[in-house]
This record gives structure tokens, sequence and C-alpha cells, in this order.
């Protein structure tokens, strides 16, 4: 299936179409894997693409880009690590983000994750002016609590379009879906598939066997029912196909909140010492 840019996207708040399904590359090897993947993502029909500076992957990824062809088509979002989050470190990051890249603009930068010791105002200032000058076309979030989000908004002088956070069926993530409505943002779910979790899962395996899918696909559609944006990550070519193909049918409300029953204490997987206090 090929990602329709128009009907199958969702219209972020500076105007910009962002693919319901995005690719996601952490932990994708640098090198030719990394970009081995890209490439076949991008054939396959994704056009959204997430790294990081974390991921250490940002040249790799650049490559599967421009070798694709297709760069024109598609979103490339990379995100600034916490510890570059002051102004002149920022601006200086995002500048060698493109050199790894080697892209003339990035299509979407994050902050990602918050360092409660920079300023939000000091880092959101960087982040516009990097859009002003044009290094990135857009700016946004991930990481971020309501009251963070609720920061961010009343201090940024460009919209932020999205902010990424674990979400799953295993965790439930309601308050910041609703603040991200409230404030015109999309959610963008990482880890979607719980890290593979999804697969084995018996519910979910029940509620597909009855849709013809299977359970990492009754994940991902359980979110972007939602109006939430996925960006599983997969290094085995057939899953690329398997993730993209969740568009096609829809699960009933009984089937969205037996699924939302999944939620549990304990759900989340990403969590550092450097977590915000989660909602
Ligand atoms: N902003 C942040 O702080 C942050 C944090 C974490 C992740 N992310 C982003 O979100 C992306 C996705 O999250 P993630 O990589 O943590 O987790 P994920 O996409 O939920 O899960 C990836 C795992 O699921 C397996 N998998 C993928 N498709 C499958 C399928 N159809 N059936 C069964 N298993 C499947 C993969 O194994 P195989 O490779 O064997 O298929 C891999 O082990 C990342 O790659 C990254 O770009 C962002």
């Amino acid at each position: 299936m090929k990602i329709d840019l128009i009907t199958d996207s969702v219209k972020l708040n500076n105007g910009v179409q962002m693919p319901w399904l995005g690719f996601g590359t952490f932990q994708s090897p640098p090198g030719q894997v990394a970009e081995d993947s890209v490439l076949w993502a991008l054939q396959a029909g994704y056009r959204h693409i997430d790294t990081a500076q974390m991921y250490g992957n940002e040249r790799a990824v650049g490559e599967g880009v421009r070798a694709s062809g297709q760069r024109s088509e598609v979103m490339v979002t990379t995100k600034i690590q916490p510890q570059q989050l002051a102004p002149h470190e920022l601006e200086r990051s995002v500048k060698e983000s493109l050199a790894q890249l080697r892209l003339d603009v990035i299509d979407l930068l994050l902050i990602h994750w918050p360092n409660p010791r920079v300023p939000l105002s000091e880092t959101l200032g960087a982040m516009a002016k990097m859009k002003r000058e044009g290094y990135t076309r857009a700016i946004g979030v991930s990481n971020f609590t309501v009251a963070l989000l609720d920061e961010a908004n009343k201090v940024t002088s460009e919209p932020l379009v999205c902010n990424q956070v674990e979400c799953h069926p295993y965790l439930d993530q309601d308050k910041v879906l609703a603040a991200c409505r409230r404030l015109g943002m999309a959610m963008v779910a990482y880890s979607p598939i719980a890290r593979g979790q999804a697969k084995a899962d018996e519910l979910l395996a029940r509620v597909g066997h009855a849709h013809g899918k299977t359970a990492a696909q009754v994940c991902l559609r359980w979110l972007t029912q939602q109006g939430i944006v996925v960006i599983p990550r997969t290094a085995k070519i057939e899953r690329l196909e398997e993730n993209l193909n969740i568009l096609d049918f829809d699960l009933s409300d009984a089937e969205m909140t037996e699924i939302a029953g999944l939620a549990r204490r304990g759900g989340r997987i990403v969590d550092w010492t450097w977590s915000p206090k989660w909602d």
C-alpha cells in the first residue's frame, strides 16, 4: 500500500501534512543496515522517517533518503539531545544534524527530552530562530507532560506541531492526548507496538483474527483510529508492509474500549533518570 499523502495524513497546525504512518529508526545500527532499512521503508511507501542525534544514525538515514530519490516527498524528523538545549549549543547541534543528514533542511525538529536546567523560552526561542532562518520547516517537542506542553505553548513564537511520546495500549496517555488536542498539536506515538510486546497479546490477536489482521496491526490501528500518528520500527522487510496496512479496516467502539482496558501500572517502557514527572 502506498500512503496517500492527502487522505492518509494529518494536517498539522502549520498547514503541513504528516502521514499517519512513519518509520522509526531507534536502534537501527549506523551504517548500511540503517541506510537499507530507510530505503526499503521509503520503497514500501513510508513518507516520514524519524531519527535523532541520540541514535547516532543520522548519516545513514540521510543516505537512505537520498538513495530513494524521493527526498521532496519525505518528512525527516530529527531531535535535539537534552544537553544541547541552550541556544548556542542548539544552533551548533542543528547544523551538525544537517551536516550528518546531508540535507538542506530538516522537516521537523523536536526537543528530544525536556531539560529543566535550560529555560524553555530560551530553547524554543532558538528553535524558532532556526525555523525563521530556514534550517527546519517545523518545530515540536517530545516526552513533554501536560504542564510542560502548556508552558511551551505560552512562550513559543512559532507553532509547536506535535508532541512525540510513548504510546500503546499498555500505557494510559489520555491526559497527554487531551492536552495535545486542546493545544492543536498532533500526538505522535513512539514504541507504538510496545517494542514488539503487542505481537504476543491474546486480546489483540483475537480482535485481529476477526478483521484478518495481526495483533501488531490492531495495535497500530487502535492508535491511528484515535487520531494518533504512529512511527513503528522494524528491521524485517516483510513487517514494513504489515505495519503500513492498517488504514483499511476500522475497530468497533467495543473493540476500542476493550483494547484501552489493557492499560496497566508499570506499562511504561521508556523511562530514564532525566524523565519528567509523568502525568
Ligand atoms: N522520542 C523518543 O524519546 C523516542 C523513544 C523511543 C522510540 N522513539 C522512536 O519511535 C520508534 C519506534 O519505537 P521503538 O523502536 O521503541 O518500538 P516499536 O516500534 O514499538 O517496536 C519495535 C520492535 O517491534 C518489533 N516489530 C515491529 N513490527 C512488528 C510486527 N509487525 N510484528 C511483530 N513485531 C514487530 C521489532 O522487531 P523486528 O525489527 O524484528 O521486526 C522491534 O523489536 C523508534 O524507532 C524511534 O524512532 C522515540
